[in-house]
């Protein structure tokens, strides 16, 4: 059975789809390199609703979108340019904005805000970020960005770095790392930022090597995939706590130099301090690759979801 929405990671822990996902991306990128994208979306519009600030997920699933033939619909600052600055509900808001688009990608503050547009949509909704809650498609372009740069999506060694706590990526990458063989995972944060208990017990219960660490020292040299995360501001109460542990972990060229030739240095961006720019030269550096691999993963999940 075909899925209707793409809302948590946990609905692409089947191999099998996420392979299909995986190969359609790589098709997609071919194409377009070629010239020869086919208009998959020909006719169809894609609505994306961003309740809060967005550079890269918003331009590309709207890039995506308007490569395959389709057309956009947006809004920006919804909270203040919707009719939700009016008090309008996001049930009242899904069932309108279900009247004109084909499929609708959202992002909002609130855990569990995507679910709920779906539960009255009547088109595929796609979860963009909902809150400290997940982000499904940055997790599905980060597998892509991994089977190309290490060459295999098993046995390998992750260390998650940053604000474990509130990063959506970090929430979706989690079980799908699980659902992979000989996957071993390293979870580093200061202690205040360390992956919510319920996160790490889901982990847990799939027997996977997990450690928690509040020191990348011990996981430099043995890592595959450094996956560099940023402190999410936004979620913090006052400055002063956000500040206190903004710069807990930097990775700088010395620290680059202490990994594996063929690490993967991989951040969902967009980054602050925590990697500075000296180490955008390095072939390690993968994040701006990483970048343009969201653009046909997707290219990958409109086509999945809007052509039925
Ligand atoms: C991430 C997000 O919005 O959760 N950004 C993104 O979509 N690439 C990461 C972040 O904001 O830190």
């Amino acid at each position: 059975m075909k899925l209707s929405h793409a809302l948590s990671a946990n609905q692409f822990l089947d191999s099998k789809l996420l392979n299909e996902l995986l190969k359609s991306a790589h098709e997609l990128e071919a194409h377009d390199g070629a010239g020869t994208l086919p208009k998959h979306l020909d006719g169809k519009i894609v609505a994306t609703l961003f309740y809060e600030p967005s550079t890269r997920t918003r331009f590309s699933f709207e890039a995506a979108a308007l490569k395959l033939g389709g057309q956009v619909i947006s809004c920006e600052s919804a909270g203040m340019f919707s009719s939700a600055a009016k008090g309008e509900t996001l049930a009242d808001t899904a069932r309108t904005v279900s009247a004109y688009a084909d499929a609708i990608v959202i992002r909002h503050p609130d855990k569990g805000s995507a679910q709920e547009v779906a539960a009255y949509a009547t088109v595929p909704v796609i979860n963009a970020g909902d809150g400290a809650g997940e982000h499904p498609t940055q997790a599905l372009l980060d597998m892509y960005t991994i089977q190309k740069e290490l060459g295999r999506l098993e046995n390998f060694t992750v260390t998650l770095v940053g604000d474990l706590l509130n990063g959506r990526t970090v929430h979706s990458l989690l079980p799908l790392f699980a659902s992979l063989p000989g996957v071993s995972i390293n979870l580093v944060s200061p202690k205040e930022l360390a992956l919510p208990a319920e996160n790490l017990a889901l982990l847990k219960d799939k027997k996977i090597t997990v450690q928690e660490l509040t020191s990348l020292d011990s996981v430099l040299a043995t890592s595959d995939i450094f996956y560099i995360t940023r402190v999410q501001k936004e979620r913090f109460k006052n400055e002063a706590d956000y500040l206190a542990v903004r710069d807990a972990f930097i990775i700088d060229l010395p620290t680059v130099q202490k990994m594996k030739k063929s690490a993967v240095i991989m951040h969902p961006l967009p980054r602050i301090t925590e990697i500075t720019p000296e180490v955008d030269q390095d072939p390690r550096a993968a994040y701006f690759r990483q970048v343009k691999n969201g653009l046909y993963m997707r290219m990958a999940l409109l086509k999945y979801l809007v052509c039925r």
